[in-house]
């Protein structure tokens, strides 16, 4: 198959296109051939070596967590699925070798879930890791409930994109962070208020709008941000990280509970996703789709923090 490898950790130049053995699904696995996966940051961090003592990875490594595309082979025992069946997948393993920057790529069963039936590949591929991560930030960890304060920084990226309507379906009021070019793109995800960070402090803004803080902050964006964040969310509340871990010598002293959230895969939460998007209450994210052999220049463009949406990678 054809896949996009690195042989060692490194910049762009890293990578390059290869010829390498389909994988064969193993006992109570499927093998997706994939039409479509899209970027995260996590490739390009993987990639760089950042995240070499978090992670155990082998080499010749194939970047890429997102699948969308059909089943083309079931092991042994796997049941409720058949070859042609339009899925997608969030394809995490414990060893960081079999990624989905290819054309096929396994993963446990109940991994895998059916795709929503509206949507074309390169939509679909933008939905399972950033919409687990939404989801479980949200729903499993923040126990979010309607008539909250919920603040989503970077409205705009791949997170804002499915964290804004999935909270505001949960009837929370979302106050949402982006550049004012991109505040249209967030109002349109259902953000109810957007601050824009580069031009007002987003504490005191927040605070204009829910004076005692919010139930609920999504980390989202790590660093000054993520420590600047405590102060937004009102005792008792909790922040929700995705990026830095947790202080909580500093969630003492605000009074508030925090959380660090490491997105896992679940087929049945892709399935609730699923249903979501097909009965109109969640659409994909914005896209812009380049094909597979450009991965290194959507890794560049991710990297430098200001997409908006998602970069879908269209494997053929
Ligand atoms: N722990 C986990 O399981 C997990 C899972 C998924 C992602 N993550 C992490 O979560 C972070 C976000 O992921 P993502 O996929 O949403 O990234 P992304 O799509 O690449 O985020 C890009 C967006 O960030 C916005 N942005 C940049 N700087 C900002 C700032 N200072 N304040 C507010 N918005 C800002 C940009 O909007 P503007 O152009 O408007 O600035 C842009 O639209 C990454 O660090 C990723 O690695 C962790």
């Amino acid at each position: 198959m054809k896949a996009m490898v690195i042989d060692a950790f490194g910049g762009p130049e890293a990578m390059h296109m290869a010829d390498i053995p389909t994988p064969v699904p193993a006992s109570g696995e499927v093998l997706i051939r994939i039409r479509a996966t899209s970027v995260n940051p996590v490739e390009w961090k993987i990639r760089d070596g950042h995240l070499s003592r978090l992670f155990p990875c082998s080499f010749p490594l194939i970047l890429g967590w997102d699948a969308a595309g059909t089943v083309a082979a079931m092991g042994e025992g796997v049941t409720g699925f058949s070859p042609g069946d339009r899925v997608w997948s969030y394809c995490r393993k414990p060893d960081i070798q079999w990624g989905t920057y290819a054309e096929y790529v396994t993963m446990a069963a109940e991994s895998v879930a059916p795709m929503p039936a509206v949507l074309s590949f390169a939509q679909a591929s933008t939905i399972p890791l950033v919409g687990l991560t939404s989801w479980q930030s949200l729903f499993d960890v923040g126990a979010i409930r309607p008539g909250q304060f919920v603040l989503i920084h970077a409205g705009a990226g791949g997170i804002g994109s499915l964290a804004i309507p999935l909270a505001k379906w949960a009837g929370a009021t979302v106050i949402a962070t982006a550049r004012t070019v991109n505040h249209d793109y967030v109002r349109g995800l259902g953000a109810d208020h957007v601050i824009d960070y580069t031009a007002q402090d987003f504490v005191a803004a927040t605070k204009a709008i829910a004076p005692e803080g919010v139930d609920m902050a999504f980390g989202t964006v790590g660093g000054e941000v993520l420590t600047r964040s405590y102060a937004a969310v009102r005792r008792g509340g909790i922040l929700v990280s995705v990026t830095d871990r947790i202080d909580a010598d500093r969630a003492e002293r605000h009074g508030i509970r925090v959380a660090y959230v490491f997105v896992a895969p679940n087929g049945q939460q892709l399935r609730r996703l699923a249903a979501l998007v097909d009965g109109g209450t969640l659409r994909p994210p914005e896209i812009e789709e380049m094909p597979l052999d450009r991965a290194a220049e959507a890794l560049e463009r991710n990297k430098l923090g200001h997409v908006r949406g998602k970069i879908v990678l269209n494997v053929g």
